[in-house]
């Protein structure tokens, strides 16, 4: 898992660079991640161009889009050409008039929390503790923490596909028809245990209307068909008809597969960098490194279908 994996993986997505007139795109990563350069969104951009975002995506499963200069609205009337953007029920943390965007952030104002504080700390797809995860996310870098003028607070992805396809036959036959149980209680109190929880437990109200959900754990992505692991780390609380030691180890063993740095794309974060990823496709992690020193950025989630 190694060269020749990281190989098959460029192969897979196409050329590492395509074209047109305008717009560039560059691949960054291992099968996963590239840049489209020549979109600048506060400018407009027309059907033609976003095709090329909407290719790109399909292609790379995270795009980025550098030098941004938007407005909430703009980030949501953008993140709306990708289909229906979801209400976050952390409705304290949305942007002032923008329901639709979340603040990510570690900065406070009279000791209060502006955004979600520990968002990411755990390997994870956004939204998979719902029947019907996120299929994309937008997140659009305001304020990037900066030590001794390195960036910090990196995002890291990683390509469900890539890491299903260089499963032994063996295996993808054992995880043929496998379910696995996500759920965001779960999720907290495992982050609670490793002593990672910055936010306020949930009510019961709230724990009512997030019930565990089961999908499969071979996820075939509803528009380029390819199959991708579907455990994380963050959500995945145990497999259907395995419980105990057979099926955590199965899961410690997949999550240990999916870390595997030949299907990781790291991105280093500017001030104004856009974000687009495929959460059918790639898992991701923030890092956090940064320590008090602000960060701020907004996110915005889309609606998904149910995983087949
Ligand atoms: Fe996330």
């Amino acid at each position: 898992m190694d060269a020749s994996i990281a190989q098959r993986q460029r192969v897979s997505s196409g050329a590492a660079t395509t074209s047109t007139p305008d717009i560039r795109v560059v691949q960054l990563g291992p099968g996963i991640g590239a840049e489209v350069k020549g979109v600048d969104i506060a400018a407009g951009v027309d059907e033609k161009a976003f095709a090329r975002v909407r290719h790109a995506l399909d292609a790379h499963s995270v795009v980025i889009l550098r030098d941004q200069d938007i407005t909430p609205a703009q980030q949501t009337a953008f993140a709306q050409r990708l289909g229906d953007l979801r209400v976050s029920f952390y409705n304290r943390y949305a942007v002032p008039n923008q329901p639709e965007l979340s603040v990510v952030s570690n900065i406070k104002q009279d000791g209060v929390a502006i955004g979600i504080e520990d968002a990411g700390m755990l390997w994870h797809t956004d939204g998979s503790y719902l029947k019907t995860p996120d299929m994309y996310t937008v997140l659009y870098g305001i304020e990037i923490p900066h030590r001794d003028g390195k960036p910090l607070g990196n995002t890291l992805f990683t390509s469900a596909w890539g890491a299903y396809e260089s499963l032994s036959d063996s295996m993808k036959a054992r995880l043929a028809g496998l379910r696995a149980v996500h759920s965001f209680v779960h999720h907290l109190d495992k982050k609670a245990s490793l002593g990672k929880l910055k936010r306020a437990p949930l009510t019961e109200k709230q724990k009512a209307e997030l019930p565990d959900v089961d999908h499969p754990i071979v996820r075939t992505h509803p528009l380029t068909g390819r199959l991708g692991l579907f455990v994380t780390e963050g959500h995945t609380k145990e497999i259907v008809g395995m419980p105990g030691e057979e099926g955590d180890a199965l899961l410690n063993e997949l999550w240990t597969h999916l870390k595997n740095p030949a299907f990781i794309y790291t991105h280093t974060w500017r001030k104004g960098d856009l974000i687009v990823w495929d959460n059918c496709a790639v898992h991701h992690l923030a890092v956090f490194d940064y320590g008090d020193i602000p960060r701020r950025l907004h996110r915005a989630g889309l609606l998904g279908p149910v995983p087949v």
